[in-house]
């Protein structure tokens, strides 16, 4: 098959030969290198003390362009707020293993809690700031979260008399209530010094609510030796040098936003880009300038629209810096990859992974070339293959299950208090099958098909259609529901609902708005259906469970063609 193909980067990349590395990798090895001598397991040590000791400490690790604040941090200013922070929750009594709640918008009190959490070996439930009451109070009760941090607005979202675990909330904005200490008072009062509280590798990190098809969000457990996955693909994939600003544009409430929005850099000591409040092309454009951003992460929705800004837009700035793209969550479409091309002269780098995987799993390196359409190839050190459903692999150009050989340094270890789910990731021994499907050609290049079990991802955010259905099915009006994601040009998936209405209400456009309104105030507006279709019936399986199979081609409009 003929595909257009871009060439390998010249230059001097950190991954200059990836087939010598792949035959020569091994993840034990780098593991050993990347904790040394030290052997300190606690993720905190290594992206605060670690780069202070080797002389980073007057080195900015953060800057923070809010709509509000513009803030910066070196690595010894941000150690510091770790500690007061750490030492506060010490004075309320948490510690190991207690589950922390952080609902709050991108402000560096999002950062510093998250640190000063883990530092003390508390686990780190991050609560996307877009999520309203029912999604809020799923994630703190199904984690038994003993505290939360948030600000004054969020917390109107929060039920604290049906959460009898939460005893500690920390406000960061907005007034104090009843029950509420203040963050910025009790931060102030701390001392700026700190221990961390030595853990295990395998300890949990953080727990990460992630949606899946038939049911619940699974909260996917995370652990401090995530690190070593990190900080390899930090080097060969985001090709991170010393004098780098980093700007991943994702929201700590995903996977994106964690692993890389900041972890990932500061293992290597890169100074940090945080944008605060919502996507504006023009802003991003100018934001990318001013902090003089060399290396980009960000996604295909977010491309799209500042392509759909226009030229007057983007080419008004001096972006000439940038000099390494790169793009997650969602097909990377030929029009974006052009649009990289013609105005920066350099594509843009597509990386496969997921919440589970915790790390990037297939990518196009600099040194290789670009298959257009294609995701890339394995990290060094990981085994992708395509598999039909009993687990056997599939020659090149057969769609199947895109699997992942387990055991890898940051895969999810659990779906919290639900071992069996996460059993079912690896029904297909040795396999970690991740829902997708794909398919490979001669040379081993990766090609995404779709989800296979009718997840939705509108604008690179996971949607599950088990908790829409589960929330319109709440309204009198629906009688059932069934969702799925619905191709579109500029989010590549929009979620559309087809619903059963009970007897004595009609369709009308005033409905169709109700409805919208009651996801998007009780789930996430990110989740609340764009398009409605009336029907008489959902179709469903044997065992009762909506068809996803039969809503899916709906969705595609496979019968109108
Ligand atoms: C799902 C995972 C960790 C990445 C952010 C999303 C889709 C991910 C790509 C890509 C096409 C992609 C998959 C995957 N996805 N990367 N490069 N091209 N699709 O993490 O919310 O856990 O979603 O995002 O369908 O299964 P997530």
């Amino acid at each position: 098959m003929n595909k257009t193909i871009i060439g390998a980067l010249p230059g001097d990349h950190n991954l200059m030969n990836y087939s010598e590395l792949v035959l020569n990798f091994n993840f034990e090895e780098s593991i050993r290198e990347f904790y040394g001598e030290a052997k300190e397991a606690n993720i905190s040590y290594h992206v605060l003390e670690k780069n202070i000791s080797r002389g980073l400490g007057d080195k900015i690790a953060l800057y923070y362009e809010g709509d509000e604040r513009q803030e910066s941090y070196t690595f010894s200013q941000l150690q510091r707020q770790v500690n007061k922070f750490a030492n506060v929750l010490d004075k309320c009594g948490l510690g190991k293993g207690d589950r922390i709640a952080l609902f709050l918008p991108r402000t560096p009190e999002l950062y510093i809690s998250f640190l000063g959490a883990v530092k003390k070996g508390l686990v780190v439930v991050p609560i996307f700031e877009a999520f309203m009451e029912d999604a809020v109070k799923e994630r703190l009760l199904d984690s038994a979260a003993a505290a939360l941090v948030t600000n004054a607005d969020l917390l109107a979202r929060v039920p604290k008399q049906e959460l009898p675990e939460l005893k500690t909330i920390l406000l960061t904005k907005g007034g104090q209530y009843q029950g509420t200490l203040d963050w910025h008072s009790e931060v102030g009062m701390a001392s700026s010094e700190s221990g961390y509280c030595p853990v295990d590798r395998e300890d949990p990190l953080f727990i990460l609510y992630a949606a899946g098809a038939d049911g619940q969000p699974k909260g996917l457990v995370h652990v401090h030796g995530c690190a070593p996955g990190l900080w390899v693909t930090a080097n060969w994939v985001h090709d991170l040098k010393a004098d780098d600003v980093y700007w991943c544009t994702a929201d700590p409430g995903w996977i994106t936003g964690i692993a890389y929005g900041f972890l990932a850099p500061w293992l290597h000591g890169v100074t940090v880009l945080v944008k605060g409040g919502r996507f504006d092309a023009a802003r991003w454009c100018e934001v990318l300038q001013k902090y003089r951003v060399s290396v980009w992460y960000s996604a295909p929705t977010a491309f799209r629209m500042i392509i759909a800004a226009g030229k007057d837009t983007y080419g008004k700035y001096d972006l000439n810096r940038l000099r390494h793209i790169l793009s997650v969550g969602e097909p990377l479409t030929e029009d974006v990859m052009q649009w990289s091309q013609a105005a920066f002269g350099i594509p843009i780098y597509d990386t496969w992974w997921m919440s589970e995987t915790g790390m990037n799993m297939i990518c196009n390196f600099r040194c290789l070339d670009i298959k257009l359409g294609s995701i890339g190839k394995p990290v060094p050190g990981i085994k992708a293959a395509v598999v039909d459903d009993l687990g056997n692999e599939l020659p090149p150009y057969r769609i199947g299950n895109l699997a992942i050989k387990a055991g890898w340094p940051a895969m999810a270890r659990d779906v919290w208090g639900n071992h069996q789910k996460y059993l079912e990731y690896f029904r297909l021994k040795p396999w970690f099958i991740s829902g997708d499907a794909a398919y490979m050609d001669e040379d081993g290049y990766f090609y995404f098909q779709g989800r296979v079990d009718g997840i939705i991802n509108t604008a690179g955010e996971r949607v599950g259609p088990w908790e829409v259905e589960k929330k319109l099915k709440e309204h009198p009006a629906v009688k059932d529901a069934g969702v799925a994601g619905k191709p579109d040009k500029i989010r590549g998936e929009i979620v559309k609902a087809y619903i059963v209405l009970n007897q004595g209400f009609t369709w009308s456009e005033n409905l169709a708005q109700e409805l919208r309104n009651y996801v998007k105030t009780g789930l996430a507006a990110h989740a609340s259906p764009r398009q409605f279709e009336v029907k008489e019936s959902i179709p469903k399986t044997p065992d009762g469970k909506v068809d996803r199979k039969v809503l899916r081609g709906w969705a595609l409009e496979l019968g109108k063609r």
